[in-house]
């Protein structure tokens, strides 16, 4: 599935929010997408409210602001990472790549083993809630922020925790 961009907006989770029990609990779920992720469009779009951004698809905002105005990069970017994190998963999914990607993950990593190596490094070391993202580019597939995404891993304290009580609640 191609990803597209849109305005910001918070869309409905493309699943229930205790779909991705037992690995994401449904308070998780609740908090993160209608409170985490809603506060990032809410506030992207009062950002750009009154400005030229003010139609423009989330892609377009985050390119425009780039290096221009931080505080709507930082907020247009994570209603955009958010999104396509939800569109990232589905119930029962998960499994290694196959077909296509998996040959290029071979390719450019040697193996999938070392490609989640480097995937995983990425994102715990990554300042902040971590993303790492997997990129195709013009020379290859790369771990690192930016170009073409494929693929995104965010390791978050925040969602740990939330896991973590929802698991202790039981
Ligand atoms: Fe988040």
């Amino acid at each position: 599935m191609l990803f597209k961009a849109s305005k910001v907006v918070l869309e409905d989770l493309p699943y229930a929010h205790n779909a991705l029990e037992p690995y994401i609990g449904e308070k998780t779920l609740q908090i993160h997408h209608g409170k985490h992720h809603a506060r990032y469009v809410t506030v992207a779009n009062e950002m750009i409210k009154g400005t030229d951004l003010e139609s423009a698809d989330v892609e377009t905002i985050v390119r425009q602001s780039f290096g221009k105005n931080q505080a709507l990069f930082n907020n247009a970017g994570q209603a955009f990472n958010h999104d396509f994190y939800w569109k990232s998963m589905k119930p029962n999914g998960g499994g290694k790549p196959t077909g296509k990607l998996a040959d290029l993950i071979n390719k450019d990593f040697g193996s999938y083993e070392k490609f989640r190596e480097e995937f995983v490094k990425a994102a715990v070391t990554a300042f902040g809630s971590g993303w790492a993202w997997l990129s195709w580019t013009p020379n290859g597939l790369k771990v690192r922020i930016g170009s073409f995404i494929l693929l995104c891993l965010i390791l978050s304290a925040t969602i740990y925790r939330l896991g973590f009580s929802n698991y202790w609640s039981k």
